[in-house]
């Protein structure tokens, strides 16, 4: 067998040292037998202009993308994939021949979630997403993929719920998709429960909507994952690692054009290895 050429790849973030692709992509190099390496690129930059120029300069292969910058590159990119373009979001950037495509793997993360909780219809379920940034956009388009015809989005600021708002081209009072500020949710829907929370935020979702709008059937997935995060809706919470695993074990086969026999098995794998 051809020795590989080792490559550079990492994850580009601000604040994010409790980040586990680092470790998680190291896994599966390891265990394909790739030289490669995966880093921090942990930046205290708004804008991630200088650091598209620096990656170029040192060339790397390609990069995950993380808060914040996942809605903020995708104009410093050549392309897009339609995964990011209908997402209004990029988690990943791949480089080839000097240019550099944007993807998107965490809609992948969040649908084998969702397939391995058997919870493929949402045609009728009410369904809140908190949080507008680049998982929040994922979240949305994940669900309008399922038929959704049901969802509220709430978001903090009313820059943020805006952006999303004229990104995918809706007014956000009428139709399948309502929108309103965190602090206007109660007194726009009083005390609704819902089937399915998308909590697309650092935040835990107890911090954020009241016990009263739960079910003892609803589900709810938080996208963090941060270990240090204890929830008292525990009990009924997904996501978070599961999601992160699914949209690496994506990654990687972008990365390295390469195809994953097994994700449920793999996936499993890491997780034990992480969970150490
Ligand atoms: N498990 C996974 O694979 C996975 C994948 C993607 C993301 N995530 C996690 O999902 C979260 C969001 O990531 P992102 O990339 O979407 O980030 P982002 O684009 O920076 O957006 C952050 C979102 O969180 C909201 N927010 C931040 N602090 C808040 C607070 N104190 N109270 C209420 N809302 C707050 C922001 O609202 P404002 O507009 O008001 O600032 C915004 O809607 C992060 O915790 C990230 O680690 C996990």
């Amino acid at each position: 067998m051809t020795r590989q050429e080792a490559k550079i790849f990492g994850i580009l973030g601000g604040g994010i040292s409790y980040s586990l692709s680092p470790q998680i992509f190291r896994i599966l190099f390891d265990k394909f037998g790739l030289p490669h390496g995966y880093y921090l690129f942990d930046i205290a930059e708004k804008n991630p202009g200088k650091f598209i120029e620096s990656a170029k300069l040192l060339g790397v292969s390609g990069f995950n993308v993380t808060v914040p910058f996942k809605c903020s590159i995708m104009s410093h990119l050549d392309t897009l994939h339609r995964t990011a373009s209908d997402s209004h979001s990029v988690n990943l950037v791949k480089a080839h021949n000097g240019s550099l495509t944007g993807y998107n793997t965490d809609i992948f993360g969040i649908r084998e979630v969702f397939r391995e909780m058997g919870l493929s219809a949402c045609a009728n379920k009410r369904i809140l997403i908190i949080g507008a940034g680049g998982t929040g956009r994922t979240a949305l388009r994940f669900f309008q993929s399922k038929r959704a015809r049901n969802i509220t989005i709430v978001n903090r600021s009313r820059r943020r719920l805006g952006s999303l708002l004229q990104a995918f081209g809706f007014d956000g009072s009428s139709g399948t998709v309502r929108a309103y500020e965190s602090s206007r949710l109660k007194t726009k829907l009083g005390d609704a429960e819902w089937d399915i929370v998308f909590n697309a935020t650092p935040v835990p979702t107890e911090q954020i909507i009241p016990s009263s709008s739960f079910s003892p059937d609803s589900v709810i997935f938080e996208a963090a994952y941060r270990s240090n995060r204890r929830s008292s809706l525990a009990d009924r919470t997904v996501g978070g690692i599961d999601m992160l695993i699914y949209q690496a074990l994506r990654g990687f086969e972008i990365f390295t054009a390469s195809k994953i026999k097994d994700y449920d098995a793999l996936k499993t794998e890491i997780k034990r290895s992480v969970a150490k």
